[in-house]
């Protein structure tokens, strides 16, 4: 598997949209969501440390990642979206991509990394990957979302690599 990882730029706002979309797991509220943290992401957070990076593999973008710092916090971080390709996925990439993610956000100090999701059969698959990849199921909220739908609270603690 040959690709790289890097910095999201604005043109890549469409591929990251459709992508996600492509994905079938997100509603459209949420894709909506999504174009508005991409546009805010170039006019303001990024100068914020908010961080977004794409995976790019014979120049097509078959993934990416979102995460950034949480306000009023000592050095906790969180990843706010990630997404592979539907066509890629299972092979490695999303696994690949969260620890870039971790990795940089250790770079920047970060101790404690979070991630949100649904306690939904829907994202039964979801939670296994942050299981795959050593998260811990930290907490729940249940009927976060909506009546049914749990927030799932994942999270791991992020040291320096042996
Ligand atoms: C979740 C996601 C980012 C994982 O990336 P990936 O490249 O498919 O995952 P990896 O290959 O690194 O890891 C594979 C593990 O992830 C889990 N997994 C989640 N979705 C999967 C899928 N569609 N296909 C295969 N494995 C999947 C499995 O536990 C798998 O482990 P296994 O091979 O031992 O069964 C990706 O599948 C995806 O974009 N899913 C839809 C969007 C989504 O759920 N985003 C997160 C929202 S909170």
């Amino acid at each position: 598997m040959s690709y790289l990882i890097r910095p999201v730029e604005p043109a890549d706002i469409p591929m990251i949209i459709l992508l996600t979309s492509q994905t079938a797991m997100f509603k459209p509220l949420e894709v909506e969501a999504l174009q508005e943290v991409l546009d805010d992401y170039f006019a303001v957070t990024r100068d914020f440390g908010h961080k977004a990076s794409v995976l790019v593999e014979e120049g097509k973008i078959t993934g990416y990642a979102y995460w950034a710092p949480a306000a009023m916090t000592d050095r906790t971080w969180y990843l706010y979206w990630i997404a592979i390709s539907n066509l890629v996925q299972g092979k490695g990439r999303g696994g690949h991509l969260l620890r870039h993610a971790e990795d940089d956000s250790f770079k920047e100090g970060a101790r404690l990394f979070l991630i949100e999701t649904s306690g939904t059969p829907h994202y039964d698959r979801t939670r296994q990957f942050y299981l795959k990849y050593d998260y811990s199921l930290s907490a729940c909220v249940p009927d976060y979302y909506a009546d049914g739908d749990d927030l799932c609270i994942f999270s791991k603690r992020l040291a320096a690599k042996k």
